[in-house]
């Protein structure tokens, strides 16, 4: 952990959730053991934002959308804008996730334009990095990373910002990240960041669990994580919480 500021467990459910399971999921969620300490944040699909805010809020869980389009409204068939998700409670947006970037085929220049208009709403922009597997093996995961950061040249060092990396190989695979690869990866990560005026948050995800993540946030450099699967079950994210508390403590 980098000291001074809360740390942050976030959990992205992707595309799962359904409006009774979710409810159930908020009435199982006990309370925040740390909560000067430890922040907590959820993302689910877009069609329970609204539903779930009030629910999260009353439980001092944050929101947060997993994407948006970057315009403010009109003739976008399909997609959300920063501002329904502000109108819908959320305080964070996720981008650059290597879901999107992959499959949906997200780059930096889309994602500047993203990143400008969560911040013009108001949005907290949660910005997702990380290498592949072929990149890690081949050392070039700090030249990918660096990349991807390069999107941040020129904005507001004041606007807010948490940085997740995301190593590609770890996502969804149960393999994680050695604490070695953490610390070294995340102190490149806030040096590349200080290079570009800003000191945020950066969280690790990629198969965070109740069985490794204690040692993960304790890391150096590690100010939380993002999680997938594990925090689709309110009780392996609360133990998840719970082991950030224990870190933070
Ligand atoms: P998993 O925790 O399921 O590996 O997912 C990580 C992730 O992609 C969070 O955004």
């Amino acid at each position: 952990m980098s000291g001074s500021t809360r740390c942050l467990i976030a959990g992205n459910w992707k595309m799962n959730g359904m409006l009774q399971e979710s409810l159930s999921f908020v009435n199982d969620m006990r309370e925040n053991p740390a909560p000067e300490a430890v922040e907590v944040a959820l993302m689910p699909p877009y069609t329970l934002l609204h539903a779930l805010s009030k629910p999260f809020e009353d439980k001092g869980i944050r929101i947060g959308s997993q994407s948006m389009y970057f315009e403010t409204s009109g003739a976008f068939t399909g997609s959300i804008s920063p501002l329904m998700l502000r109108d819908a409670g959320c305080h964070y947006v996720i981008l650059g996730h290597s879901e999107r970037r992959d499959i949906m085929g997200e780059g930096n220049v889309i994602l500047r334009k993203k990143l400008d208009a969560a911040w013009h709403a108001g949005l907290e922009p949660m910005f997702c990095i990380g290498e592949h597997l072929e990149e890690r093996e081949a050392g070039t995961t700090n030249d990918v990373l660096k990349e991807q950061l390069s999107v941040l040249e020129g904005t507001d060092v004041n606007a807010p910002l948490t940085v997740a990396y995301e190593p590609v190989w770890a996502i969804g695979t149960g393999k994680t990240a050695t604490p070695e690869q953490v610390s070294a990866t995340h102190a490149f990560v806030h040096q590349e960041l200080a290079r570009l005026g800003r000191q945020c948050r950066v969280l690790y995800g990629g198969s965070v669990n109740p069985g490794n993540a204690e040692s993960l946030m304790a890391c150096e450099g590690v100010d939380g994580a993002l999680v997938g699967g594990a925090s689709l079950k309110a009780d392996t994210f609360m133990e998840i919480i719970a082991a950030a508390a224990r870190v933070a403590a």
